[in-house]
Parts: structure tokens; sequence; C-alpha cells
């Protein structure tokens, strides 16, 4: 097959751009070690080492004042800590939720309510509602993470 040599030059500066695009690409995947980024804004925490970071460590809720509630909680592949039977406030609180994952993107959204934002590995995120009504309030993923996504819920429950 006759290639023309016009055709064989822009064939293999095609070739090449490729290669270099493929370099960087795993270069970059190398470099960052395959973790998400950290923007390094102070609500950054390390993903890989929340077992061993504060108050990521005990993920729980904890009264800090009349009918206030702090709720520090860990998203992962696929559910959410701590245990739903400790998500339990009276009716009228105010929660600010506190929130990363230890694994991949992640959703965190209570339907019928405004709370609704990504979970991003590295970073720390933050919401608060007050829940004025008694009931369960279904806490779910909304960003697709794997296998398990469809099952990953845990509920709060306003007595
Ligand atoms: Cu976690 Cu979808």
């Amino acid at each position: 097959m006759h290639i023309h040599r016009l055709e064989k030059i822009w064939l293999t500066f095609g070739m090449a751009m490729l290669a270099v695009f493929l370099l960087i690409l795993g270069l970059s995947a190398f470099t960052m070690g395959m973790d998400t980024p950290n923007s390094g804004h102070d609500h950054s925490v390390h993903a890989a080492k929340l077992s061993e970071t504060p108050p990521f460590d005990h993920p729980a809720i904890t009264q800090i004042g009349d009918r206030e509630y702090e709720a520090v909680m860990t998203a992962w592949a696929f559910g959410y800590s701590p245990d739903q039977d400790q998500l339990v406030v009276p009716a009228g609180s105010t929660v600010h939720f506190s929130v990363t994952s230890s694994d991949v993107v992640h959703g965190f959204e209570i339907p019928g309510t405004n709370v609704n934002m990504m979970v991003l590995p590295g970073e720390v995120n933050h919401v608060s509602h007050k829940f004025d009504e008694p009931g369960e309030y279904l806490i779910l993923c909304n960003e697709y993470c794997g296998i398990g996504h469809q099952a990953m819920f845990t509920k709060l429950i306003v007595t």
C-alpha cells in the first residue's frame, strides 16, 4: 500500500502527540499516587489516614448546645459512620454536619430537606439543618460510587 509522504508525516505527528498525551496522563497519575489532589485549604484532611485523624477517627453525634448537635461523619463504600442507631436527635434540633470520605466521591442528601452536598476524599464539607418534624430522615448517597451505590444510605431519627 502506498502512503503519501505528507500523510506519513501527519500520521507520525499524530502518534507522537498521542504518546506525549498518554505519558503526561500516566506521569500525573503516578505523581498523585492515585490519591485525590488535596486543595490545601483548612478543610482538607488526608483521606487515607482518617482512622487516625481526629475527629474522624471517632465519627459521632454530640450535643453542643440547647437543641444543637454536631455530627462528625465519614462516608465510605458503601455506608456512613457512625451507625444509624446512633443518629438520634430530639425534634427542633439543629444538626451541624461535617462529612468527609475515606475513599471515593460520595453524596450526602436528605430528601425533603435542603441538605444535598458532595462528599469528597481529602475535604471536609459542612451543612446544617434544623429538624422540626419527628420522623426517620433518610441520608443517602446520590453520587455513583461503585457496585454498592444503590444500597448506600443511613438514617437520622428525630424523636
Ligand atoms: Cu456512595 Cu454512591
